[in-house]
């Protein structure tokens, strides 16, 4: 990360320290500032968590450790020598790290709203699931060196990253649902909780699907500097450079930055943010850091509001926040979910759900619905290929990544397409007419 002289609102104290510096527990909370910060949703249903239990042996099936330090969080965790004997404890007949089962995921979801009741860990929630599907790659084929939602990020390799800093706890945190619902891959977990704290912190329902499945070993994990920077030299030309890279507009760029609504920068994790503010002293969960917003646990527009206005000194604004206001195609959205709320949670509910299935391979390949509402169609290879060959994995995921970079969906062609379609019935039309009348 590079250092540069900042307006006084923001502030850099340290270096970007690596996981192990991250020690918050997300621990303490104060009534007051319980108050202050939930939604009033939150607030009424308060109660203790019971996501403890005994852990399953199918668990085994998925998880290699890379470390000590992963294999202390998850015990579960084999040698991939031993991979074929855990399958067969498991009675699970291929050793594969695929397919979430719709009831565990079921399960997973109400063990996070009770999580995320006692433990107030909705904004780590959310990075988590960012920062394992942000590291996608629409220009490698190749599942999974084309990065994305593939559960990579729970070894210990890629929790080192600069930019993974803290989202060790996030892990220690989601542990305990993970060994009680085994069969929930860790890419589908991680999306799981990030789609889920934001619908619990107030924010729009995120039309999800399931099935993601995981990388089996620390190999397959992307290298090192796939995800943003907060302060590069040219804030807008590096979200443009980072975010098409993995097949996202500048609308989308803009509504999910968005997310900052919720939570804080720390900079003994980042290097951004103050140690406290007036809003962060008290908590809730471990205190200390730099919000966004007043209310950071609350999912709503107020970041676009602040940033804009930038009057008040507690809150953060990250080069690459302030610049949705100051690049002409980035501000038209920003100024636009500054003035509308819905037209915010419309387009981010979109773009979460496009973000969490990056890089994902699917088992089933169409996913998992576990709402039966909202769900995304159906995407058949064949209707957009010709002759009786399927389409390879890869293949079709360049199709979606080439209609989704220009605004569509191969589930949906363009509107365009099919005005070109008339267009040129019409032309053929004036042609045969006049050959006819010739
Ligand atoms: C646009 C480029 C982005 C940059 C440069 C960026 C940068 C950062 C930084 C520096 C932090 C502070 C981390 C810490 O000190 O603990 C942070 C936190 C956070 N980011 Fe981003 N981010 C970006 C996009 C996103 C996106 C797309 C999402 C989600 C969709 C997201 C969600 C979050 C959340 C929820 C936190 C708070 C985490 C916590 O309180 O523990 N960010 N981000």
């Amino acid at each position: 990360m590079e250092l540069r002289a900042l307006p006084s609102q923001f502030s850099f104290s340290t270096p970007p320290p690596t996981a192990s510096t991250a020690t918050a527990t997300m621990a303490s909370l104060t009534g007051a500032a319980t108050s202050r910060l939930l939604p009033s949703a939150s607030r009424a249903r308060l109660s203790l968590s019971s996501s403890s239990s005994p852990a399953s042996l199918s668990s085994l099936r998925c998880l290699r450790g890379s470390s000590p330090l992963v294999s202390r969080l998850f015990l579960n965790q084999r040698r991939p020598s031993m991979h074929l004997s855990a399958a067969l404890y498991s009675g699970v007949a291929s050793p594969k790290c695929a397919a979430s089962d719709p009831e565990q995921l079921k399960g997973a979801r109400e063990e996070i709203k009770e999580l995320l009741k006692t433990k107030f860990c909705h904004p780590i929630l959310v990075r988590l699931g960012w920062h394992d599907a942000g590291t996608y790659n629409k220009n490698i084929e190749e599942w999974p060196k084309r990065g994305g939602a593939n559960g990579s990020l729970r070894f210990e390799i890629e929790l080192k990253h600069a930019a993974n800093a803290g989202l060790v706890n996030a892990l220690k945190l989601l542990e305990p649902i993970k060994e009680k619902y085994p069969s929930v891959t860790y890419a589908d977990l991680f999306q799981l909780a990030s789609a889920t704290a934001i619908e619990e912190g107030g924010g729009p329902k995120i039309p999800m699907k399931y099935g993601r499945v995981d990388v089996s070993k620390p190999e397959e994990c992307p290298e090192e500097g796939r995800l943003p920077d907060a302060g590069p030299p040219s804030p807008a030309d590096h979200l443009r450079e980072v975010f098409y890279r993995m097949g996202l507009n500048d609308k989308e760029i803009v509504a999910l930055s968005g997310a900052h609504t919720l939570g804080r920068s720390r900079p003994e994790r980042s290097g951004w943010g103050k140690p406290e503010t007036k809003y962060t002293k008290d908590g809730p969960g471990a205190p200390g850091g730099q919000s966004w917003t007043v209310q950071w646990l609350k999912f709503d527009n107020s970041y676009f509001k602040d940033i804009k206005e930038q009057r008040d000194e507690n809150l953060l604004v990250l080069p690459t926040d302030g610049v949705l206001f100051e690049d002409p195609s980035f501000k038209v959205y920003a100024e636009k979910y500054a003035e509308d709320q819905e037209a915010f949670f419309k387009d981010y509910a979109e773009a979460h759900a496009k973000l969490s299935n990056l890089g994902a391979k699917f088992d089933p390949p169409e996913g998992i619905v576990i709402d039966g509402k909202a769900a995304p169609e159906k995407f058949v290879a064949a209707t957009y290929s010709s002759g009786k060959r399927e389409l390879s994995d890869a293949m079709k995921q360049k199709i979606r990544a080439e209609y989704e970079a220009v605004g569509g969906s191969p589930d949906k062609p363009l509107q365009s397409n099919y005005f070109l379609n008339i267009m040129i019935f019409i032309a053929a039309l004036a042609f045969l007419t006049s050959l006819v009348v010739n």
